[in-house]
């Protein structure tokens, strides 16, 4: 009887939604808090995950989709549109159908996990792979959703940003305060965008006392908020944050300012000793991409950044279910045994 009602209906009164708001949901959010045992050890820190992975399509998108799906169904629309690096793809795709609606994706070709191209496709969207980055297919969204009948689902709509607010609105809810840092992955910078109003609200509120000082990281082969200007050709492994020119830019840069934190990178090195980290010494399996909030906050302890005792929250943005690539490879390949007992007992060592 007390199942999750999804982020509309738990956060409703903070949301541009009324009575009459046709809500479409998989009831995403109210994902895990876990605390991170070994990265509290090696911080000296009070680390938690926010995992992200557990929503219904395996991304933080479907908080923000929701949202987007439901005002586009009360607006009338018929169908939709967005650019994606594959998980705002995914997650419309399966918005899409819950309303009764069409969508539409655009993706770089190449550059975007199996798991997620799967998702688009069973969920019946509408594919089309462009010879071009990310950044390229925003723009082409963007023009598509000017000229024809078709609304636009991606961050750069500010309902997307509502819906994804409430991940700040969980943490403080489930530790009674905000944390003194938040990190997260930077892309698009819609999320990190959303965070801090989250965080702001609660506080402005009175529901938190303080705001956390907010750190984002951008893989390094597509870092143009560090470096200060676009990166025409961004490269990394971690697909979902290969953006050169990042739409919600400047709100990256009012989070990073007015919260006193900062925004830096991380090498495919540090994603990756990272993703295998959490994984093998958490049991949190991420995608690369989400495992750049932890390869930061690594980062930081390592240059000296991080005080002890502080309350630290990472947000792990996308299941590793996704990209299982990165899992597989570089891994031993498992051995093959005949059906026998006595076999698979000393090949595990047992005898
Ligand atoms: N982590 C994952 C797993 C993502 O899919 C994204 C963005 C981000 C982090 C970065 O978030 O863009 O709000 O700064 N993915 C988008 C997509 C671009 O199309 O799925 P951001």
């Amino acid at each position: 009887t007390h199942q999750w009602r999804g982020i509309i209906e738990e956060y409703r009164d903070r949301l541009p939604v009324t009575d009459t708001t046709p809500v479409v949901t998989l009831r995403e959010g109210g994902t895990p808090l876990v605390p991170a045992q070994v990265l509290s050890e090696r911080t000296g820190c009070e680390v938690h995950l926010k995992v992200e992975g557990a929503n219904p399509t395996g991304s933080f998108k479907d908080r923000g989709m929701t949202m987007a799906i439901t005002k586009a169904k009360e607006d009338g629309a018929k169908a939709v549109i967005c650019a994606s690096t594959g998980n705002t793809s995914a997650s419309a795709a399966a918005y899409a159908v819950r309303a009764g609606m069409v969508s539409a994706v655009l993706v770089p070709r190449g550059k975007i996990a199996l798991g997620k191209m799967g998702q688009a496709l069973v969920h019946g969207a509408k594919i089309l792979q462009v010879d071009g980055n990310f950044d390229d297919c925003l723009d082409l969204a963007r023009a598509l959703s000017d000229n024809y009948p078709v609304a636009l689902v991606n961050s750069v709509n500010p309902v997307r940003i509502e819906g994804q607010k409430t991940a700040a609105f969980e943490i403080v809810d489930a530790l009674g305060d905000a944390p003194d840092i938040h990190v997260l992955p930077v892309g698009n910078a819609g999320n990190i965008t959303a965070y801090w109003k989250g965080f702001k609200e609660y506080k402005a509120d009175g529901l938190a006392s303080r705001t956390p000082r907010v750190w984002g990281f951008q893989a390094s082969g597509s870092a143009p908020i560090v470096r200060g200007e676009v990166v025409k050709e961004p490269h990394t492994i971690a697909t979902a944050i290969r953006i050169g020119n990042p739409a919600s830019w400047d709100y990256a840069l009012a989070a990073r300012d007015e919260s006193g934190g900062f925004i830096d990178e991380v090498t495919d090195r540090q994603i990756l000793a990272a993703y295998r980290l959490l994984a093998a010494q958490e049991g949190v399996f991420v995608e690369p991409a989400s495992a750049a909030s932890v390869a930061g906050l690594l980062k930081a302890a390592e240059l000296g950044l991080v005080d002890p005792g502080q309350t630290i929250v990472c947000t792990v943005t996308g299941n590793g279910l996704k990209d299982p690539d990165w899992a597989v490879a570089g891994a031993p390949q498992p051995v093959t045994i005949p059906v026998d007992a006595e076999a698979a007992a000393a090949r595990l060592g047992l005898i």
